[in-house]
């Protein structure tokens, strides 16, 4: 019955990634990695060392995400806020429209 066998390589295809659904860290830009993760995690909840001495904002709280407006967090990141040190010198206007839509992603 050779009609069968393109059925089990769907099924085949559909056990391999079983296993990556356990995760739950969420997958982040390649800016957020090399930019934010240091002090904000690979999460956004600050749980990193570097983020716990310099006091970095847990960006998953949802009811602080509520009170800021997009302008606001642009602006943060780009002159920084506190310990936080300023992007835009680093970032395109792009990447930081960008990262303002990962920040508001993390309590969707
Ligand atoms: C050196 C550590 C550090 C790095 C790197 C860092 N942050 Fe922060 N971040 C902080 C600290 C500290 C605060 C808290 C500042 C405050 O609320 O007074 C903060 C606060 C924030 C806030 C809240 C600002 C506000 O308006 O209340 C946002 C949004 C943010 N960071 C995003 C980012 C993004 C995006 C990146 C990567 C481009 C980044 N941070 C990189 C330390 C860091």
């Amino acid at each position: 019955m050779h009609t069968r066998r393109p059925l089990l390589a769907a099924a085949a295809l559909f056990c391999v990634p079983l296993p990556l659904l356990g995760q739950d860290v969420p997958k982040r830009s390649p800016t957020w990695e090399s930019h934010c993760a240091v002090c904000h995690g690979p999460d956004g909840k600050a749980n990193t060392e570097e983020g716990k001495k310099k006091g970095a904002r847990n960006l998953t709280d949802a009811k602080w995400q509520a009170l800021v407006s997009d302008d606001r967090l642009a602006s943060s990141i780009r002159r920084g806020r506190d310990k936080m040190p300023s992007f835009g010198k680093k970032l395109t206007e792009a990447q930081v429209r960008g990262l303002i839509e990962e920040v508001r992603s993390l309590v969707r």
